[in-house]
Formats: structure tokens, sequence, C-alpha cells
């Protein structure tokens, strides 16, 4: 078998065999296949697509390049959430301490921030003492005895997809739906959890721009997992503007406490309900999700979630009276009001660059090295669709560096888009798919497919 070959089926658009995708992931990994034939590899696919079969195989390849971590010393079926990533989404931080305070296994492992999208492992970082670094025998065992555990990845998973991931970086391939598909896939398949929640999100803060296409990524993702033996619900949700209202690791996570304590902005509290109903449903413990939803909701009013949040902190050496009393997180040392230049209202946000001035504020990293600032970010006062004044704050920017200050007030002012009239107002939810079936959609998705403008994946 030659790589040169294997390039040039793609590039003529034929299908590839198992043995030829086994063969170029595993050759890849170990070295043996250079990184220019597999750019030209990774650009043919781009460019002529795969197929189902051959999605499943790149998954399962890169899956199977590592570590595949063996869950069973945990009691119960376990399930997992995974955010395609957002801007100021910190869903995991409280829909986990809703699940888990169902009685319901919480396993999870982390990743840290990079680009303009944050990390749970930075967010939690904020409490003192919180340590994300906790051996496998203790991350067991604290999900056993408490059901919920964060952790960073220690194990070796996907390293074929650590190598492939690099190279789409530079070499313009991350856009493609099998690649983005295989390569988040084969890491939720080597983290071993039963149940797969998938938040895949679309619009301007979104590796997917369009619902369409954000549907076509659920559908596919949806399929392997359920392919590879894991009940995995796919759920589109909203990224045209930062969910909830604070974006910084500090700050999110002091709404996420108080969204515990049952103080939420709409769409964070709407967005954890949908993808903890799928996690409470798909591990058997309700009859429907409706069921599902009731049982959460249960959990923030009885104070439930919040006291697993801060028994989970506390579990991993942070500290919990900051849980209880928010006022003791540090805070950063100017804050600012960005004011509108103008009266109308606001008709869209740039998402990415809400993250950008967050990350230029130091909250997020560039480099894998870069040190984070956890006291800095910016809380939006002004959402999609609220009138505005001329010298209304539209946000409120966290911040220890008077220069970095001004570089992230510009991004920001540059971010919102403010009109005469409001514009239509973008869904919380669009909908669920499991089993190649649209469970639930969106009133709003359903007109416009009623109206020929077809956003749905039939595939
Ligand atoms: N997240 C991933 O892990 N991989 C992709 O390709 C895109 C988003």
């Amino acid at each position: 078998m030659r790589m040169y070959d294997i390039i040039d089926k793609k590039r003529t658009k034929n299908k590839l065999t198992k043995e030829e995708i086994h063969f170029l992931v595993d050759g890849f990994t170990k070295g043996e296949i250079p990184d220019y034939q597999m750019s030209a590899f990774l650009m043919a696919v781009c460019l002529n697509g795969m197929d189902k079969e051959e999605t499943v195989e790149m998954t399962l390849a890169m899956a199977h390049s590592g570590d595949m971590l063996d869950l069973s010393p945990i009691r119960g079926v376990k399930v997992d959430k995974h955010s395609t990533g957002g801007v100021g989404d910190k869903t995991t931080l409280v829909i986990g301490a809703m699940v888990a305070a169902l009685g319901i296994p919480v396993a999870k492992m982390s990743g840290r921030g990079l680009g303009h999208t944050g990390g749970t492992i930075d967010k939690l970082e904020s409490i003192p003492g919180f340590n994300t670094s906790i051996s496998t025998e203790k991350f067991f065992d604290d999900v056993n005895r408490l059901k919920f555990a964060v952790a960073g990845q220690t194990a070796d998973l996907a390293p074929a997809d650590k190598k492939i991931y690099a190279l789409r970086d530079v070499t313009a391939t991350v856009s493609s739906l099998p690649l983005i598909a295989s390569s988040i896939m084969s890491k939720k398949l080597a983290s071993g959890a039963d149940v797969i929640v998938l938040d895949v999100k679309t619009g301007s803060g979104a590796f997917m721009k369009t619902i369409k296409d954000s549907f076509a990524l659920a559908s596919a993702m949806v399929e392997i997992g359920n392919g590879a033996g894991r009940k995995t619900y796919g759920v589109v949700t909203d990224m045209n503007q930062p969910l909830g209202r604070a974006v910084g690791n500090t700050l999110e996570v002091i709404e996420a406490i108080n969204a515990l304590k049952g103080d939420a902005p709409e769409d964070l509290m709407e967005d954890a309900l949908v993808l903890g109903q799928y996690m409470v449903y798909g591990t058997g413990h309700a009859k429907t999700p409706e069921e599902a939803r009731e049982m959460l909701e249960k959990t923030i009013e009885d104070g439930s979630a919040l006291k697993k949040f801060a028994e989970m902190v506390e579990a991993q050496g942070g500290d919990p009276s900051y849980i209880y009393d928010t006022d003791k997180f540090e805070k950063a040392a100017y804050v600012e009001e960005i004011l509108s230049p103008k009266e109308g209202f606001v008709r869209s946000i740039k998402t990415d660059d809400v993250g950008i001035a967050s990350l230029i504020l130091g909250g997020g990293r560039e480099k894998k090295e870069d040190v984070i600032d956890h006291a800095v970010g910016l809380i939006i006062e002004k959402k999609i669709g609220d009138p505005v004044k001329k010298g209304e704050p539209l946000a409120v920017i966290h911040a220890n560096d008077r220069d970095k200050l001004e570089a992230a007030k510009e991004r920001l002012i540059l971010a919102y888009e403010i009109g005469e009239k409001p514009d239509k107002l973008p869904m919380h939810v669009y909908g669920v798919v499991s089993d190649g079936k649209i469970l639930f959609e969106d009133q709003w998705v359903r007109e416009q497919a009623a109206t020929g403008n077809e956003i749905r994946f039939e595939g």
C-alpha cells in the first residue's frame, strides 16, 4: 500500500477502503507518513469529502491510535457532554452539577481553552486550590462517591487527532465536516462514556456558521457514536452571541454558580436544561425528556445542584466557601463600561470578536504555553434585540492592564452592529438529532423548511 495511491484515489473522488484509512492514520501517527503527504490527503478530503463509512473508519482509526479509557470501575451508566466550542459557554459547570445531583455519574474529562473559545479546566482553576490534575484512581473514586469529577486529560487519548489537528490548523483544512466529526468523535469514543450528548454550536462564534451545516455535523457525529455502540444525541444550539452574559474565567464561574442558585440568564439555563434532558433520558433515569427536565429543574429549586457543585469543588482541593460567597473571588484592577456610540437596537454581535476581546485581556491563550489571567473578561450588558440609548453601556470590561483594556475595547465596539430596527431574535436551541431522526426542532427551523429554505440535514 502506498500513501501516494491513497491521495490520488481521494483526489479523483473515489472511496477509500477500511485498510487504506487505517494505513494512513497509523502511518502518520507513527511518523512514517510525512506531513506533506498527509496535508495533500487532508486537502483532497476537504474538496471531495468522505462518505459515512469512510468517516466512521477514520474516527475508529484515530480513537484507537492511543489509550481507550476503561470507565468500568465507575458504577452505573456513564454520561459525557461535549461542546463544539463557543464564547461564554459555561454549561458544563451548570449541567454537570444538576445531572450528578440526580445520582447519575458525570465523569468529565475536559480541555483547556485555545483561541477565542474557553475551556472548562481554565474556568474551574479560577477557584482557589482547585486541582484538575488528579490521578485516575481519585477520578474514579470521586465519581463513585459524589457522582461528579472534572479532570484535565492525562491519558494519551487519540494522539492521531492531535497530530492531524495541528496540520489542519496550518493548511486551511479545519472546516471539513468529516474531518471535524472524526476529530471530535475519536476523542469522545476514546474517553469511554456510554452516553454522549453533543452541543453543536451554530452561528458567528461557532465553527459551523449555518444551521444547515450544524445539523449536518450533528447528524454525522451522532451516526458515528451510535455506530460505535454509544447512545449519542446532537443538540444544535445558538452561538450568534455569547451564551449568558459573562465571558472570562472567574466571571463565568460566578455566572454558573448564580445559575445553580436559580439566577441564570435564560439562554444559559435553556441550553443546560436541553442538554441535561438528554443526559438524564439517555442514561435511562427518566421515561421521557420532559420528565428529565422536571427532575433537573428540581435540583435548582431544592439546592441539591449547588450543594453537588460545592462538594465536587471541595473534593478536588478547591475552597467551597467561594461557592456560597462569590464576592470572595479576586477582582480585576480596572472595571470599565463600553458605551454605545448611538441609539437603536442591537442587531448582531460578532461573537468570535467578543472571544478575541477576552483573549486580548489575557483571559485565554493563543499558544499552549500562555498563562491565563483568571480575573479578566467582560460582562455583556446588551444582547441581540435589546434597545440601547447613546451612551448606555453595551458591555463592561474587567482588565488588569490599561493597554489591553483599550485594545479589547476597540475590538468589542466593532463587534456590535446597532441598527434602527430590531432584527429577528436568534433561537436558543434549534433541534436535537438522534438515530438519524430530528427529535425536536424549533418552530423557526420548521418554518424555514416549509418555505423551501431547507436547513435540515436529510443524509
Ligand atoms: N473541535 C475538535 O476537537 N476538532 C475539530 O476538528 C473541531 C473542533
